[in-house]
């Protein structure tokens, strides 16, 4: 097997906990039948938000003959993002460091290949989500997993400080966070930024900072998202519409480069970026997609029902005698496994047409997760399952 092969099977192989869930489970063999009742992932259930359809149906009918030509960054999808970001940040962002890209997952993959050299390392925390370790190990560099605290799922900055040698090149962060719901208070991201500031010192090279951002949208209770983007200068923010729309098939995203960024170093990394997104496989957003982008800046998931949902189920599965704790945003809860084996568990719940991913898959043994995007009407009929099968488990 050549070299590279051999580099992207054993990448891959860190996810097998995932892949075994999506290949060898009962929801593998049934979760696509009528009256499954799916928690996996953030799939839409109940459909995009108002306005959506109608805005792809205006921008489908072609305004000139090169319509469907090729795009890479359509330049008032890019002004429209800047302006949103400045908006919600107050930082300075350009229009031109605005780098529109097929979703969250292209953005990473195009930063691996521009600013990771082979041999470098990587600080992700734990649990994330599920690709970044794959991603990073079979780009060549190093992932170095950092647990976040086991109490409140905050970053655990001692444990990060000491993860850093001479050969990091960043540390990737995410929030509001998948799995956790965390969404990281400014008095830690203070502190993240400090440390790496200081560490960069140390090392006489910069480190970045990649924040991936695709939940901040999806926040409860009133919270505020709070991008790492305004404590430390050297953050790359990846995005992804496909959460805020609920729209994953429909890849759009976007990379940004923040303004207190030195000059020079923006203006090569918009080079880089910009080739590393040709080399792997033109990774930027249909035109149709960025057409209408100004549109969907302005669209959002409802989420007054994800927030009534999430309250449904927390009050309901504590009812039962589940133990759960209340995230913050994105749209996943992670209650304990009432048994210890997991996926034992998440397979007696599907045996009821209930399926959850077992806590294994996101580095959560003796966890599940929940997805919220499932419909009300997979709640109603999926709350009778978890109370049968917790009593089941009790009687036995
Ligand atoms: C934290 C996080 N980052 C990135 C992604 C990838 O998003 P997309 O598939 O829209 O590119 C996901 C999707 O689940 C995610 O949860």
């Amino acid at each position: 097997m050549p070299a590279s092969s051999k580099r992207i099977v054993e990448a891959f192989a860190r996810m097998s906990p995932f892949m075994n869930f999506f290949l060898n489970s009962t929801f593998a063999r049934e979760g696509n039948r009528p009256g499954a009742c799916v928690f996996v992932a953030g799939d839409p259930w109940e459909g995009p938000p108002l306005g959506f359809v109608e805005s792809l149906q205006r921008a489908a009918v072609p305004q000139n003959p090169n319509w469907f030509g090729y795009r890479n960054y359509v330049p008032e999808a890019q002004a429209a993002v800047a302006a949103g970001l400045r908006a919600r940040t107050g930082l300075a962002y350009a229009d031109e460091d605005v780098l529109l890209t097929n979703g969250a997952f292209a953005g990473l993959a195009a930063l691996c290949l521009a600013v990771l050299d082979p041999g470098d390392e990587v600080i992700f925390n734990s649990p994330p989500w599920f690709f970044y370790e794959s991603m990073l190990a079979g780009s060549g560099a190093v992932p170095v997993r950092v647990r976040v605290r086991a109490d409140d799922y905050d970053l655990d900055l001692a444990a990060l400080e000491a993860a850093l040698t001479p050969r990091t090149r960043a540390v990737l962060v995410n929030s509001p966070n998948n799995p956790t719901g965390r969404i990281y208070p400014p008095a830690t991201l203070q502190a993240l930024a400090d440390l790496l500031t200081r560490a960069s010192a140390r090392l006489g090279r910069v480190l970045y900072l990649i924040s991936d951002e695709a939940y901040k949208h999806i926040l409860f209770d009133g919270r505020k998202h709070y991008s790492p983007a305004l404590y430390y200068p050297h953050t790359l923010v990846v995005y992804t519409y496909g959460k805020t729309l609920l729209t994953p098939g429909q890849r759009l995203g976007y990379l940004a480069l923040p303004p207190d960024m030195p000059a020079a170093d923006r203006a090569e990394l918009r080079q880089t970026i910009f080739g590393a997104q040709f080399l792997i496989g033109f990774a930027f957003p249909n035109a149709l997609l960025q057409y209408v982008l100004p549109e969907l800046e302005q669209q959002h998931v409802d989420l007054t029902r994800l927030e009534r949902r999430r309250d449904r189920f927390i009050r309901a599965l504590r009812g039962m005698g589940y133990s759960v704790h209340q995230p913050e945003g994105a749209f996943y809860l992670l209650p304990r496994s009432p048994i210890p084996n997991d996926w034992a568990f998440t397979e007696q719940l599907a045996a009821r047409q209930v399926f959850v991913l077992p806590g294994q898959a996101v580095e959560m043994p003796g966890f599940f997760r929940i997805s919220l995007t499932g419909s009300d009407d997979m709640v109603d009929r999926a709350l009778p399952a978890f109370a049968e099968t917790l009593a089941g488990l009790n009687a036995g």
